[in-house]
């Protein structure tokens, strides 16, 4: 049984005063009770080493947004995978939608990226997922695959137990528009059955699969509820406590059954 991850990407959002206030008051839910799922939330770099603070020992753990791939030097406006590890971070997202389109990550650098952050000993999200053009024309799993072969060239099986991937349909990305059940299910099985090609279907089994895109409380048990999908990557919705503790809610109670 895949242990179910539910994670917070802040974007560019929040400032410090709200920022470690959703991040108390997320520590604030989960104290007490028993911890199935894992929680993650990746806040702004600047507000990383508050978020870790303030989220103290609930066993929310903290990620960054992104990192680089080289440990130190002269990469102005880059933060490393030590950095990171230093302030208390376990996780990082890598290839995330926003960071292929608007800011021109191939998959090569995001390749680069993900085998820095695994050799440092961080978590890899590995997001992948499609334009809307390219699901209308058919392409959703050739790009997929695309993502998937780039993102994990040379990463062996043994390196795979510190990845995690997100798929997350650009068309989906802060639209209102989810994927249906069926679409997120469709892609995971797909994305577990290239991982079974690609190295065993007994390692396919034991990788997350998260789904991202317009998750909210309303939509997340159903989503949840699918047999492929193992957690969710949630932007706007959790940047409350008020919509992030229902998603969590109900990846405890899916994870209870
Ligand atoms: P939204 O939940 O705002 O659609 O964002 C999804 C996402 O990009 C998470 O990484």
């Amino acid at each position: 049984m895949r242990r179910m991850i539910i994670a917070g990407n802040w974007k560019m959002n929040t400032d410090l005063a709200s920022g470690t206030a959703l991040a108390s008051g997320l520590a604030e839910l989960v104290s007490g009770k028993e911890l199935s799922v894992d929680v993650l939330v990746c806040p702004p770099f600047p507000y990383l080493q508050a978020v870790r603070q303030a989220v103290g020992e609930s066993g929310i753990s903290v990620g960054g947004q992104n990192c680089y791939f080289e440990p130190s030097g002269a990469f102005t406006g880059e933060v490393s995978v030590g950095m990171l590890q230093d302030i208390g971070c376990d996780s990082v997202l890598l290839g995330h939608s926003e960071r292929r389109h608007i800011l021109k990550e191939c998959n090569g650098l995001i390749n680069k990226k993900t085998k820095a952050a695994i050799a440092g000993g961080l978590r890899a999200v590995l997001c992948v997922g499609e334009l809307l053009e390219e699901r209308e024309a058919g392409n959703t799993e050739a790009v997929l695959d695309e993502q998937m072969a780039g993102g994990l060239e040379d990463v062996s099986a043994e390196q795979m137990t510190q990845v995690v991937i997100a798929y997350e349909p650009v068309w989906a990305i802060g639209t209102g528009k989810t994927a249906s059940p069926e679409q997120a299910e469709q892609a995971h099985a797909h994305l577990r059955n290239w991982l079974a090609s690609r190295y065993t279907q007994e390692l396919a089994d034991s990788v997350r699969i998260l789904y991202g895109g317009s998750v909210k409380p309303g939509n997340a048990m159903e989503l949840l509820g699918q047999p492929n999908v193992d957690g969710a990557l949630v932007g706007g919705a959790s940047l409350s406590v008020e919509n992030f503790g229902p998603i969590i809610e109900a990846g405890l109670e899916i994870s209870k059954a």
